[in-house]
């Protein structure tokens, strides 16, 4: 099936019992014989009194082998996850920041690896040009993958030196890091790479103690020009929750937006062997069963997803939000500010990751601020998010929830480091 009727990132076409009853009344699972009826999906859910009604089709059983139904994050797309520790060489660092958090998993890097640096490379050809038309999420993206890259190279004794665009004249040449050696230096941060996942299911009710906020404040040690504005009392993430749902519909009534989104989603096993990037159901912090159901059953439209997508945003990613983080910096034009914000976008990632926390980047609104300045249109959400930080000598970079997750995040795949280096 190809992923263009499939599902979307944060935004994905796995059903509700609802939807699945309402929306796939009679869609084929692979031939008329295959059909799963209404009544059948209901079943499957244990809602139609009758409790798990897999009666095998041989196309069903097909399904839940081809897409991973029994065996969520393996196969080769997801062997980056356990093979970054081992090599003790430059290339190991980079195998630690090929793991980094990244826009829509495009992975839009490149490494050069030499005798005396790692140079750090944007590939243009992985951008997003209708949701994120400046390069805002491109950048931080690059800067999450650069902060990994420093930790993987301080841990091996490496070297540790950054020099954020060493080339005015190239502007894809977005960093160097030197090999100076020295002391290997590992660190929390590092041994929390490979459990560092996006989690975009429920977070349980308990608020986010200030002592933590505190803590992930520090650790923009060191970074120039950044910061971190919380969002923690109920009106003021009911205001930032508010727009954000705003965005989202804004952001799914904009073909352009939607279809290029969706265009990135690995809707089953062989895309995502094929193409070892983009979100992927799995990626959707579903529980176990509707997870199950979201494979074994066809891919719903376009449409139905973007509807999915905004239900979920409501209902839980703002709804079990314990707190917003909006990283802010103060020129959001600026690709060595971007950078520096991502790489500490990076570092509070891992930080909540070692404190069994849970993350997920919600960069609806400022997909929208740079869409509607890239259509001409009035600014709507550039003032709101600006008058909602109430700061203005800071600009918002990218917005993200914390909290205690409800259930674990899995993987989610990734490209070799063979594919990313020259
Ligand atoms: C700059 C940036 C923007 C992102 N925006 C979103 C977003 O709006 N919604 C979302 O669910 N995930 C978002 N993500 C998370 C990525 O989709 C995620 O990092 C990627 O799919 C890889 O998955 P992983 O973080 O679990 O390794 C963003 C990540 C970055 C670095």
């Amino acid at each position: 099936m190809p992923s263009s009727e499939a599902a979307r990132e944060k935004n994905m076409v796995t059903p509700t019992a609802d939807q699945v009853a309402a929306e796939n009344s009679s869609l084929p699972l692979g031939g008329p014989a295959a059909t799963l009826s209404r009544r059948s999906a209901l079943q499957l859910l244990g809602l139609g009194g009758v409790t798990v009604l897999v009666a095998g089709t041989g196309v069903l059983s097909y399904r839940v082998f081809d897409n991973g139904v029994l065996d969520s994050g393996s196969g080769r797309a997801y062997d980056p996850w356990s093979s970054w520790r081992q090599d003790a060489t430059p290339l190991g660092a980079v195998g630690a920041a090929i793991l980094a958090a990244n826009p829509h998993n495009t992975q839009p890097w490149l490494f050069h690896v030499n005798p005396t640096s790692v140079e750090v490379f944007a590939d243009p050809t992985r951008g997003m040009p209708a949701v994120d038309p400046f390069d805002r999420e491109h950048n931080t993206g690059m800067g999450c993958a650069v902060e990994n890259l420093v930790l993987g190279l301080n841990a091996r004794g490496l070297g540790n030196t950054v020099t954020l665009l060493p080339e005015p004249a190239d502007p894809t040449h977005l960093a160097t890091v030197l090999l100076t050696g020295g002391a290997a230096a590992g660190s929390g941060l590092y041994e929390a790479i490979g459990d560092r996942h996006s989690n975009r299911g429920p977070y349980r009710p308990q608020a986010v103690p200030s002592s933590v906020l505190d803590s992930l404040d520090a650790q923009a040690a060191g970074l120039d020009g950044v910061a971190v504005r919380w969002f923690t009392s109920e009106a003021d993430k009911g205001a930032l929750t508010a727009l954000i749902l705003a965005a989202t519909e804004a952001f799914i009534a904009d073909l352009g937006q939607s279809v290029e989104s969706l265009s990135w989603f690995r809707n089953n096993r062989d895309d995502i062997d094929q193409h070892a990037d983009g979100p992927t159901l799995d990626a959707q912090g579903l529980s176990p069963l509707t997870l199950a159901l979201g494979k074994i059953l066809p891919a719903t439209s376009r449409t139905a997803g973007d509807k999915f997508w905004l239900e979920q945003t409501r209902t839980v990613h703002t709804a079990t939000a314990a707190a917003y983080g909006v990283i802010t910096i103060a020129d959001a034009d600026s690709p060595a500010q971007r950078l520096t914000g991502g790489r500490l976008l990076q570092r509070i990632h891992l930080a909540i990751t070692s404190r069994g926390m849970g993350l997920q980047h919600m960069n609806q609104i400022t997909e929208r601020i740079d869409r509607e300045r890239q259509q001409g249109l009035p600014a709507t959400f550039a003032p709101q998010l600006q008058s909602l930080l109430a700061t203005p000598s800071r600009s918002p970079l990218v917005t993200f929830r914390i909290g205690y997750p409800v259930r674990a995040a899995l993987r989610s795949p990734r490209r070799p480091v063979s594919a990313v280096t020259r």
